[in-house]
């Protein structure tokens, strides 16, 4: 027999992202999937979650139905990201987690609508939590990067994800100063799509132009660790047939550079709107930056030949979100005030 209060004393700690999904509890990480669904067309149920439904995507038939229910960091489609997070949970759990759970602590980007935060609390209800608490990502990626949000001493963090790229100014487990923009990760994959096609009159998948972001992906043609260039397989827009061609980090670093300009020009944004005694403490403690594109090679370069102040790049950048809403799960009392309900 199952301990009813084992099950009791479970919590999670959720980073549902625009592109990847994270499930934590207090000390371990439980799963982490690309934020992708299938559906079978014909009734209505679940082919794939995750990796397996990744992989189909770009690459189904018609009797498949794949979503992506997230967009711009928040839920875009409401039954399928609520089915999405009940089957990457039972992944872990097995049929079990519907006995309920203490604490659920889920992130959720700072510039949301009281209407977005509803959807998530709402696909969160499911799980019948006892406590279900929102947290602001770029306060959960600060925590995770392990930074103190709690003192008066202003931290600059930028979050680059998926689907948006925020840029805050924290103290005293607040937002003292803040931008969005909806420029990040899908964005840089679509410019990367985009060029093909105008340039080369070649069409590439999504997932194509993703790869090339990751592997010969740059913000400045001048790499100290220059990675080899790329060979991408796309179809020839005219002719119809597969076609192959070479790409290099500079020629993404050129793609890249005004979606970048755009981001540096919220964080400079962000600097002015501050108070000139956070503004100090920024001077000090430089910029922290994390969420998946804070791997494109140069970032750091970049920022601080523009931006004139010392850059930090998360080194765990995917996770950092989801080990702050868990570093709350171990202390919610302590994190109180940065909990919403
Ligand atoms: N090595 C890499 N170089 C560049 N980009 C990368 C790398 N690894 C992952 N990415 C990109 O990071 C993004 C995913 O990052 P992350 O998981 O932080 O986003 P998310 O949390 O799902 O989205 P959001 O925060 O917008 O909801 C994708 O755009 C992916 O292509
Ligand atoms: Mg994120």
């Amino acid at each position: 027999m199952m301990n009813f209060n084992f099950f009791r004393n479970r919590s999670l700690a959720i980073d549902l992202g625009n592109n990847n999904t994270l499930v934590r509890d207090k000390n371990n990480l439980l799963v982490s999937q690309p934020s992708y669904i299938v559906f079978n067309v014909e009734n209505n149920t679940v082919k794939a979650v995750g990796e397996q439904a990744y992989s189909m995507f770009e690459k189904h038939h018609d009797e498949l139905k794949p979503v992506k229910p997230l967009k711009g960091g928040v839920i875009a489609d409401y039954d399928s990201a609520s089915r999405m997070i009940h089957e990457l949970v039972r992944q872990v759990n097995g049929k079990s987690f519907m006995s309920g759970y203490e604490y659920i602590i889920s992130g959720i980007p700072f510039s949301t609508t009281e209407v977005e935060r509803r959807a998530l609390r709402d696909a969160l209800g499911q799980f019948n939590a006892k406590h279900t608490y929102l947290m602001y990502e770029p306060l959960a990626a600060a925590m995770g990067m392990g930074l103190d949000i709690q003192e008066p001493n202003g931290k600059m963090v930028i979050d680059i994800g998926g689907g948006i790229t925020e840029i805050v100014i924290i103290s005293l487990s607040g937002v003292a100063a803040f931008q969005s923009v909806k420029i990040a990760g899908d964005t840089f994959d679509q410019e990367i799509q985009d060029h093909f096609r105008r340039n080369y009159n070649m069409a590439i998948g999504l997932k194509t132009a993703e790869q090339v972001k990751i592997k010969v992906g740059a913000v400045v043609d001048t790499l100290v660790d220059k990675p080899e260039p790329m060979i991408v397989r796309g179809k020839d827009l005219m002719e119809g047939i597969p076609v192959t061609r070479k790409i290099d980090h500079s020629e993404v670093a050129h793609i890249l550079d005004k979606s970048i300009g755009a981001i540096e020009h919220a964080v400079i944004q962000t600097l002015e709107t501050c108070p000139p005694e956070l503004a100090a403490d920024i001077y000090l403690n430089g910029i922290h930056i994390t969420g998946g594109n804070a791997y494109l090679r140069g970032l750091r370069q970049r920022f601080e030949d523009r931006i004139k102040l010392p850059v930090h790049i998360d080194d765990e950048a995917l996770h950092s979100v989801s080990k702050g809403a868990a570093k709350a799960l171990q202390d919610p009392k302590k994190y109180r005030s940065v909990l919403m309900e």
